[in-house]
């Protein structure tokens, strides 16, 4: 029942629009093992139920050493920045999770949005005049960048050498030979900026995280370099298709556009449907079975990789009516574009609020936007684990 689907994650039709895969998956094979491109056989889940009780699933662990059994495991390489929340379990997940959720409540990030609203404007400033612009390169990656970056404490000088790296590091063994320097000029990086901290102090999370680990040792090296990694990743890579997904949505369909700058009570509903419509992040991070796991009628075997497809569960008719129809205003839109669970986004508060501030104001400056280019010819960037665009050529 399954042989007949055709699966090549390269396929550069694939990487344009995955969703007709996907949505082939879910009613031929929902549970479904596959090799992935870094080589890795791995469960791919493809339906809502099945992926949000996988993700809350304790038997599914995120250990590397679980994870490492199952040869996936991180090398030698990537140890200073493998202990980060995202890989461990409870209680290490538990203990690592608190020490920075103080930071990343709705009201400690609310109380960022005048902040947010002067980088916004300061990128959108050094548009006017402009009569084009890739709103990717000149406002979708920046704003994220310079939020995390503020709140950690990384110089602005430095942004530019990060977003290289982050871009290298994320696209995994598709990234060849270009990835193991990256990584290592990451883990420098972040061990310099660390001790220039150490020395200097600050009013930063960064400073906040080095006293945490030299009064109370409940942070080791490992842990603290890894935490300051996985920060600065989420905050580069995913916000960016959050904002540029919306605009290729809105842009594409320009009534769209027209409505939401009619009427702005729509915006937060609009940006959860963006969400779950075109979500940054297409698959899981990995897990692992712990213990024979039976899923969607399938047991996974112990040792055995799990991905969740986010961006498919979130297209299944099962749950949302009409799923693959974009509305605005949709209703009990309890997407997974998040995750679930106890690893459910940290940062979820700040990437809407981030997302809110730059829909309000491209509506505002520039009401004639739209796209410079057939918005099906543009180009996707290759790999699973994000959905997102390389560019987006607008006229302003
Ligand atoms: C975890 C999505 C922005 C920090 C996750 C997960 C998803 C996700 C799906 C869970 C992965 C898994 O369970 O395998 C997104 C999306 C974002 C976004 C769609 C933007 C629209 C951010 C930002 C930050 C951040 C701005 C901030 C710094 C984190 C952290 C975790 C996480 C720390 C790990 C939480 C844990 O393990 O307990 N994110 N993220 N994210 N995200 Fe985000």
């Amino acid at each position: 029942m399954t042989q007949d689907l055709q699966l090549d994650f390269t396929d550069p039709a694939f990487q344009n629009n995955p969703h007709p895969v996907y949505a082939q998956m879910r009613r031929t094979g929902p549970v479904r093992r596959v090799k992935l491109p870094s080589g890795l056989n791995a469960w791919l889940i493809t339906r809502y139920d099945d992926a949000r009780r996988a993700l809350s699933d304790p038997r599914l662990s995120k250990s590397m050493l679980a994870v490492g059994s199952a040869g996936a495991g991180q090398s030698n390489l990537t140890t200073p920045i493998s202990r980060h929340m995202l890989a461990v379990d409870p209680p290490d997940h538990t203990r690592l999770r608190r020490l920075v959720s103080a930071a990343f409540t709705a009201r400690r990030i609310e109380g960022m949005r005048p902040r947010i609203e002067e980088i916004t404007t300061g990128l959108l400033d050094a548009l006017d005049g402009e009569r084009s612009a890739d709103l990717i390169d000149a406002f979708a990656f920046p704003l994220p960048i310079q939020v995390i970056c503020e709140l950690l404490g990384v110089p602005a000088e430095d942004q530019n050498a990060f977003r290289e790296w982050s871009n290298v590091i994320v696209s995994g063994a598709l990234a060849g030979d270009r990835l193991a320097p990256a990584i290592t000029a990451m883990i420098e990086y972040i061990s310099t900026l660390l001790a220039e901290r150490r020395e200097h102090g600050g009013d930063d999370l960064l400073t906040g995280l080095i006293q945490v680990r030299e009064e109370g040792d409940r942070l080791s090296a490992e842990e603290l370099s890894s935490m300051v990694f996985l920060l600065l990743i989420a905050g580069h890579e995913t916000t960016v298709n959050l904002i540029g997904n919306g605009v290729w949505l809105l842009l594409r369909d320009r009534d769209r556009w027209e409505r939401l700058r009619a009427d702005r009570t729509l915006l937060p509903a609009a940006i959860e449907e963006f969400l779950r419509f075109e979500g940054p992040v297409e698959t899981s991070t990995f897990r692992v079975a712990t213990e024979p796991v039976e899923i969607g009628g399938v047991t996974i075997a112990a040792g055995d990789p799990v991905v969740v497809v986010l961006l498919s569960a979130n297209r299944d008719g099962d749950r949302f009516p009409d799923a693959d129809e974009l509305r605005l205003d949709r209703p009990n839109n309890a997407h997974l574009a998040f995750g679930h669970g106890i690893h459910y986004c940290l940062g979820a508060p700040l990437a809407r609020l981030e997302a809110q501030v730059a829909f309000t104001a491209l509506l505002d400056r520039f009401p004639d936007l739209r796209l410079a280019t057939d918005p099906d010819e543009l180009p996707w960037r290759p790999g699973t684990l994000l959905r997102g665009l390389h560019h987006l050529p607008v006229l302003l």
